[in-house]
């Protein structure tokens, strides 16, 4: 495993994918120049102020259909790391990490299959807000670490932390992902709460999060009946 880090590079995950990166490698930049987030979105993040990088895996154990383990592994890393600094985080499925309805750090994971349909290596990246108190207006919802906490924070011990978390997380993935799958479920973002969602065609419903399946569709309960969405079959209305 070895860091790297850029003062400036495009986006950390499309440099993560140049095949000269290994298993374990983390890939930091101070800056992004074109930062991508999910749904195609910008990820904007001011320079030096937050953690803006990506990590290689090559999770080759684990079958392609069993993909969404990784994304729950990842975001409970984040949980853990959070916790250490007193912040109790929630999961907004897939894996936008909230603290209240503010989001606190993105995740945009993008893997590549192998043979026999298993994975072969999956980019994991992670914006977490760390030091930025003031966002670009566009921004829906920003928070951070350091509108949360109270004492002075050390953006360096922060990735160490989060970098060992995801060890973790990533060897509990084949020790136990059962419990994974669980600990998930119950950190996720309005769970058992009713709320308002959208559906792609603009109409909006009121319904209550029930769970997640293990293949990553989330379960919604509304007028007695509980559907399970894709990603982008549902929006959250916050
Ligand atoms: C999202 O919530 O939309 C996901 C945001 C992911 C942002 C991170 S920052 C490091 C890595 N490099 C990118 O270009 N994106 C991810």
């Amino acid at each position: 495993m070895a860091v790297f880090i850029y003062k400036s590079l495009p986006s950390t995950n499309t440099e993560a994918r140049k095949p000269g990166y290994r298993h374990g490698d983390a890939i930091i930049a101070r800056e992004q120049t074109a930062g991508r987030g999910q749904r195609g979105n910008k990820w904007s993040s001011t320079a030096g102020e937050n953690l803006t990088f990506s990590l290689v895996w090559e999770p080759t154990f684990l079958e392609a259909k069993r993909q969404f383990l990784l994304s729950e592994a990842v975001a409970l890393a984040l949980v853990d790391t959070l916790r250490k600094y007193d912040i109790r985080p929630k999961i907004k499925w897939t894996n936008d990490i909230y603290v209240g309805n503010k989001k606190i750090c993105g995740i945009l994971i993008e893997h590549d299959l192998g043979t026999e349909g298993h994975l072969a290596r999956t980019i994991v990246g992670i914006g977490l807000n760390v030091l930025q108190r003031e966002f670009e207006s566009w921004v829906p919802n920003p928070t951070s670490m350091a509108l949360l906490t109270n004492g002075a924070l050390d953006i360096n011990a922060v990735f160490q932390e989060l970098y060992d978390s995801l060890e973790a997380r990533y060897a509990q993935l084949q020790s136990d992902p059962a419990a994974i799958e669980k600990e998930y479920g119950e950190l996720l973002y309005r769970l058992e709460e009713l709320h308002t969602y959208a559906l792609p065609n603009g109409k909006r419903f009121a319904g209550v999060i029930r769970g997640v399946r293990s293949s990553g569709e989330l379960l919604v309960e509304s007028e007695g009946m509980v559907v399970p969405y894709l990603f982008k079959e549902i929006e959250f209305i916050i």
